[in-house]
Order: C-alpha cells, then structure tokens, then sequence
C-alpha cells in the first residue's frame, strides 16, 4: 500500500490536474489554455465534485479569470483556493464572484499590503496568511488540512504545479494530452519553476492508468515516494 501525502504528513490530499498539448504545454505564451476537450471538461468537473478545494496560483486567476464553480457534475461544491503572495486577485474575479456562497480562501504571505487584503475581504474572500515572503505551500497545507479540507484539486498553472510537486506535496497527477502541438518557447509547460538538474533528480510517477476521452489520452499517475 502507498502511504498518502495525508497520512505523513497531516496535509490535505492532492490531486494534480491538466490539460496539455503532445509538446507538453498548458498554455500559450500569451496565456491561451482552452485545450481539452467538452469530455474531459465534464471528467475535471466530476473530479472537482469529488474534491474539498480547488487550489490555482494567481497567475492563472489574472490570466484566465475563472471562477472554478462545479458546474457539469452533482456533488457538493469544493472551496476555492488561491496562491497569491502579495494579494494580486482582483477583487472583481470571478473566483469571488460567482457562487458566493461557496468559500474563496486567497492565501498570502505577510508582505502583502493590508489595502489589498481589505479589498479582498469586502468583496467576500477569506484570508489566510501563510509564510513571510511569498506562501509557504507546506504552511498553507497545513492551515486547510485544519480546516478539515481533506482532499485538494491542483488545477495549475506550471509554477505552482512545479512549486507543489518539488515540495512533496502531490500525491496523483493526471494529465489529458490533447492532439495538438502548439509550440513557443515562452508557452507554459505542465511544470516550469527551477525544475532539476539531472534527469535522475526527476519527481518519479508510476502509471496507474489510461482512459480515452473524446480525442484526449488521459493519464493517470500516482507519485512514487
Ligand atoms: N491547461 C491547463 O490545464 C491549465 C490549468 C491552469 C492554468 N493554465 C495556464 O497557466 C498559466 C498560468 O501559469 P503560471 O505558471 O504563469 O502561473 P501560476 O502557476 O498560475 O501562478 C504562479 C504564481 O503563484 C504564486 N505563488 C504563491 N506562492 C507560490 C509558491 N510557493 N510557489 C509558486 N508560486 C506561488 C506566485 O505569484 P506571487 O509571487 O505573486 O505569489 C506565482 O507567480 C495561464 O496562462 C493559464 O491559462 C493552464
């Protein structure tokens, strides 16, 4: 038996997301990421059903303004959640938006400015302060977990996916890879960051399986500990 990231260390499960081109990008460089097909968009949304938060970093939220709501499955509707060091988020996104009903946890470090967090906090988000300069994902982890959030859907974009895969913080990764191939050496991979030096320094996954959806392979790792 794999021992969940849970069970070592008292932080939530995590479930890495993505859709990805056969190059292995997410988006284009100038921040296009409608890759998937509507298949997969309704397999993400079951997935998102199955999930107590929905965690992005903040490049994603002012790059696509999403509002990650449940919207092509049944189920009860996960917490939003965002890395977001300095409190960037617009206080109009849609992520604080739409359904409000639903929580929107933005996590900041201590640098980020108390205009901006009371901005945030009048348009309804939550704040957690988690680390000194920028969020201490091991921190804000820790702070969901006791929140009684149990199991979390990564949904990017590439530097937080690297930034929570380095820290030992995902336990799956699936990866729908769509047949297109759109290039650009600025585009955004799957996990961009400082990355490792050496192919052997890699994050190693084990296969556990492949579904097909539409014209997307969907990949289904576990990550090897
Ligand atoms: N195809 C897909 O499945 C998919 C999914 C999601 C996103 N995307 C695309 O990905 C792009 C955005 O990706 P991105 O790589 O530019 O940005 P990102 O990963 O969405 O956000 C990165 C930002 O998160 C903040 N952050 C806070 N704490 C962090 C930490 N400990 N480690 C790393 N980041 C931390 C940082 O900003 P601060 O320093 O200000 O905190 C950092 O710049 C968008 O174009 C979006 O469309 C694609």
């Amino acid at each position: 038996m794999v021992l969940s990231q849970d069970a070592i260390t008292n932080s939530p499960y995590v479930i890495l997301n993505a859709a990805m081109t056969v190059d292995g990008k997410i988006a284009t460089a100038t921040g296009d990421s409608k890759i998937s097909s509507f298949q997969d968009l309704k397999r993400v949304h079951r997935l998102r059903a199955s999930v107590g938060g929905i965690l992005v970093g903040v490049r994603t939220i002012i790059a696509d303004n999403p509002s990650l709501t449940l919207r092509y499955a049944r189920g009860k509707k996960p917490v939003r959640i965002i890395a977001d060091s300095n409190a960037r988020t617009p206080p109009n996104a849609r992520v604080i938006k739409v359904d409000p009903e639903v929580k929107t946890y933005i996590c900041v470090s201590e640098n980020a400015s108390s205009e901006r967090i009371e901005s945030l906090e009048s348009a309804g988000a939550e704040i957690l302060v988690c680390g000194k300069e920028q969020v201490d994902l091991s921190e804000m982890m820790r702070i969901l977990k006791s929140k009684s959030i149990d199991r979390i859907l990564l949904e990017g974009g590439g530097k937080l996916n690297w930034s929570m895969l380095s820290n030992g913080l995902v336990d799956e990764v699936s990866v729908a890879l769509s047949p297109l191939v759109i290039g650009g050496e600025r585009a955004i991979t799957l996990a961009d960051g400082e990355g490792v030096r050496l192919v052997k320094e890699g994050i190693k996954l084990s296969l556990k399986k492949t579904s097909r959806y539409g014209q997307d392979l969907v990949l289904f790792y576990r990550v090897s500990r």
